[in-house]
């Protein structure tokens, strides 16, 4: 069983969520954490990820170290997008059953479910149909890490969960255009507005597919959760249950900043799926969910963009 005292490796702790499990692990007094920075050690490493396993010795492990990005970067950047997250998942995930980890973490993405869903999407229906083509590598990936955790789960008497969270925003954030989430990119372009004195934004596609969103400090607290809570299943949803359509966020975020600008929806660019709103019951009936309102959420995030001057920030895929 994980307590406070457990070993706990976080794989990806600079990371938008994995910075948020690491600062809330430190914050509910857990204290045998172990990061370790890319630098040091590239997760693509098998031969490197198994040593520093072997010597940390981790009694549970988080996977928040992934290639991510908007539908730009995964439309892109293919090749990188399931070739780097198979070998980071896979990597973490033997290493951790060659070292006797009974607990571990897996976050995969809404992504992993067919692009016609029904809706709101149950974890029943992975694998039920075709996915979004723009972004199917990282998908085709994640459902491998799936895959990989539940039948470690079958053969090796493990407890590898995999957790769906929707789409995430906050705190360490990246705001590179080229490779960003919507979110980020929509407080980008109007505060780059507001400081240009320019009366419009420009917005990917029609504006009109729907997007849950999901503070990262709640994906953090469900990791701590649910790495230690006994479950029956293996494949959870995080999420709110509610979704809004892009240009209602933009609407939102602009409320918030006390302008009203005009939103001209480039229709021609990528948009993705219509609609992947989870539905969150499973993780209710083992006692989770959401606690951060998306009027607090984009209170600090746009706090956070503003303080540290991400303006220039850029990402390397
Ligand atoms: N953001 C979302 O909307 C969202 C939604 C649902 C699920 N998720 C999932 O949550 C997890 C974390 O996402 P995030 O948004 O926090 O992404 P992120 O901010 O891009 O963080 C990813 C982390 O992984 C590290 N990393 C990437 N490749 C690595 C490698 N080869 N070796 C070592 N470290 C490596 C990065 O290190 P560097 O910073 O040094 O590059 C970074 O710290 C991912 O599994 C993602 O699928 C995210």
């Amino acid at each position: 069983m994980i307590n406070k005292k457990s070993k706990i490796f976080i794989a990806g702790h600079k990371g938008m969520v994995g910075s948020a499990i690491l600062r809330s692990l430190k914050s509910k007094g857990y204290k045998n954490l172990y990061f370790i920075e890319k630098k040091k050690l590239d997760l693509r490493d098998q031969k490197k990820v198994f040593k520093y396993l072997k010597k940390i010795k981790p009694d549970g492990v988080i996977i928040a170290a992934a290639t991510v990005g908007g539908i730009n970067a995964n439309n892109t950047f293919k090749a990188d997008f399931i070739y780097n997250n198979l070998e980071i998942q896979n990597n973490l995930i033997h290493g951790s059953y060659l070292n006797n980890v009974k607990n571990l973490i897996f976050l995969g993405s809404s992504c992993v479910y067919p692009k016609n869903s029904k809706q709101p999407i149950k974890e029943e229906f992975l694998l039920s149909n075709y996915l979004e083509k723009t972004n199917e590598p990282y998908a085709i990936a994640k459902i491998a890490g799936i895959k990989m955790c539940s039948s470690y789960n079958y053969q090796y008497k493990l407890n590898y969960k995999c957790l769906m969270p929707c789409n995430s925003y906050g705190i360490n954030d990246n705001y590179d255009l080229k490779t960003s989430h919507f979110l980020p990119a929509l407080i980008k372009k109007i505060i780059e507005a507001i400081q240009d004195k320019k009366d419009y934004i420009k917005v990917w596609g029609s504006g009109k597919p729907l997007r849950e969103l999901i503070f990262c400090e709640d994906i953090a607290d469900a990791c701590i959760y649910f790495l230690k809570k006994k479950t029956r299943h293996n494949l959870i949803n995080i999420g709110t249950g509610n979704d809004k359509t892009i240009n209602q966020y933009a609407k939102f975020i602009m409320k918030h900043l006390g302008v009203n600008l005009k939103i001209l929806n480039e229709k021609k660019k990528l948009e993705g799926t219509y609609r992947k709103l989870l539905d969150v019951s499973l993780a209710k009936k083992y006692g989770w969910s959401y606690k951060t309102s998306l009027d607090k959420g984009i209170a600090i995030t746009i706090n956070d963009y503003l303080e540290k001057k991400v303006l220039t920030k850029s990402k390397n895929i």
